[in-house]
């Protein structure tokens, strides 16, 4: 089986934030973006008890993973879809509601992709979404490429934080034909572990230590892997391995 990041552990406090905000009515059709393994999307699905969700994401293995959680626990009315959201032929119209819990920020021309997904929504339905913030509230972004980059400069691509300017983030949904944009600023922690062994396993599996560490030797990499523990182990709380970050929620409608 494919090892996954653990989204659902890391992003436990923000999941709460989000469903609050998302308020899914019974009969709401919800689409939600870079849906991962879709805990999201079969909250979704269960609260939209007279109508139902479609989950999508790049991830092949995301995507079968979300269908096997569900047939496991039973939500019926929930589908998942390997599909790029920019560009996706969605049903015109057909949703309700649109959420994304820190999937939309991938996207290499955001205005076309988030006009893409407001064609598929309903004249007048919700988006409801997080994304990061700027890196500098990220305590685990700057810790984890500190550790793991030792001192070296660090690849400065950073797409996990394209619409962490709310100028930027209400320009672009405003240009996609989205109108009463709103952000407000959530702050949780976020998870990577029990101790400080499974944090450093489990970020291993993230894109940004892939990233990191490529073109390392073998020497050089177990030196990273030794920072990285060390790291981790400060951050150990004693219920697990937590650092602070800082999100927006941004809601908008569609016109
Ligand atoms: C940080 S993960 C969050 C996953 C999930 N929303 C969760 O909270 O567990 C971002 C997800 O967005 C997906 N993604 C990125 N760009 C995408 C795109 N253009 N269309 C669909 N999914 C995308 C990735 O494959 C990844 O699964």
């Amino acid at each position: 089986m494919v090892e996954l990041f653990d989204y659902d552990a890391e992003l436990s406090r923000y999941h709460v934030r989000l469903r609050a905000a998302a308020d899914v009515r019974t009969a709401d059709r919800v689409l939600d973006i870079g849906c991962g393994t879709g805990q999201t999307t079969r909250d979704a699905a269960r609260s939209a008890t007279s109508g139902s969700a479609l989950g999508v994401d790049l991830s092949r293995a995301m995507v079968d993973r979300a269908r096997e959680l569900s047939e496991r626990d039973g939500v019926r009315n929930v589908t998942f879809e390997r599909a790029d959201a920019q560009v996706h032929p969605f049903p015109p119209a057909g949703f309700t509601l649109a959420l994304s819990r820190f999937g939309t920020m991938f996207f290499t021309d955001p205005v076309a992709a988030f006009g893409n997904i407001g064609r598929a929504l309903r004249p007048g339905a919700r988006l409801v979404q997080l994304v990061w913030q700027a890196p500098d509230r990220q305590e685990w972004s700057g810790a984890i490429r500190r550790a793991l980059a030792g001192g070296a400069s660090t690849p400065a691509g950073q797409a996990a934080f394209s619409l962490a300017d709310p100028a930027v983030a209400t320009g672009v949904l405003t240009a996609a034909g989205f109108t009463a944009v709103e952000l407000t600023e959530v702050s949780e922690p976020v998870y990577y572990g029990p101790d400080a062994a499974a944090a450093r396993d489990a970020i291993l599996g993230l894109r940004m230590a892939e990233e990191l560490l490529a073109g390392l030797d073998t020497a050089a990499t177990a030196r990273a892997l030794d920072r990285l523990l060390a790291m981790l182990d400060t951050h150990d709380t004693g219920a697990g391995v937590w650092f602070g970050s800082g999100a927006w929620l941004i809601t908008a409608r569609r016109r």
